[in-house]
């Protein structure tokens, strides 16, 4: 849920294909603490907006925040990637099982998200920086699927080192695609500087 600069409350409830989108929200939810939702509003966007696919790994919820910004903003499709094992939520547990993962190349199965992206002509691709580069899951998505063509702009979140290699490697996976600016998150962004970005980059809806 995202708070308003009203103080009420919205979240989406439902978003498996952005053409049909269900919003919730809580009445003054910051000034009175309401979880009552007030209301719900659906929306269908125009079928020329569904050409864009935004994909996510997420483990403590950061990169899900931001995947679900940009999709308000673009109308685009989100798609999660969830591996056959999740990782820890302990940080030292999960830092010992990614650091293994990545000095292995180890690509661990998709039980979710590696359906056809054939539909699709610009991808985000989102990931939190672990360990200077991609989660594993992600880079299970690039080896699955073929980008020719299609414009990819990455985003991600971390704990102070941006994208470090994060670019680079997908841009090395994605050689024969457009690779646009991307953005990085370390907090909170506001809705206007996610607009600024994708009208900076020349974003547009394909
Ligand atoms: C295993 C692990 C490794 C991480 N490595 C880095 C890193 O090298 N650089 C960095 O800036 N942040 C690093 N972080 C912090 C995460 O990138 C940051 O908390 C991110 O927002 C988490 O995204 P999530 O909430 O979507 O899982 C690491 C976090 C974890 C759990």
């Amino acid at each position: 849920m995202n708070l308003l600069p009203n103080g009420n409350e919205v979240g989406i409830l439902y978003m498996g294909d952005a053409r049909e989108c269900c919003c919730a929200y809580m009445a003054e939810a910051e000034t009175t603490g309401n979880t009552q939702v007030e209301g719900y509003v659906s929306y269908t966007l125009p079928h020329h907006m569904n050409n864009t696919l935004i994909v996510y790994y997420s483990l403590f919820q950061n990169t899900v925040n931001l995947a679900l910004k940009i999709a308000i903003q673009t109308g685009g499709t989100i798609r999660e990637l969830v591996p056959d094992k999740n990782y820890s939520f302990d940080y030292n547990t999960a830092a010992k099982e990614v650091r293994n993962q990545i000095a292995r190349g180890f690509c661990p199965i998709l039980i979710s998200g590696s359906e056809s992206i054939e539909d699709y002509r610009t991808v985000f691709i989102g990931t939190p920086n672990w360990f200077k580069t991609l989660a594993p899951p992600v880079m299970s998505f690039l080896r699955q699927h073929d980008f020719t063509g299609k414009t990819i702009i990455p985003f991600c979140t971390h704990g102070g080192g941006g994208f470090c290699q994060i670019e680079n490697d997908i841009a090395r996976e994605c050689s024969k695609s457009t690779i646009l600016p991307g953005i990085t998150v370390n907090g909170t962004v506001s809705s206007e500087e996610i607009a600024n970005w994708l009208e900076i980059i020349g974003y547009e809806l394909s």
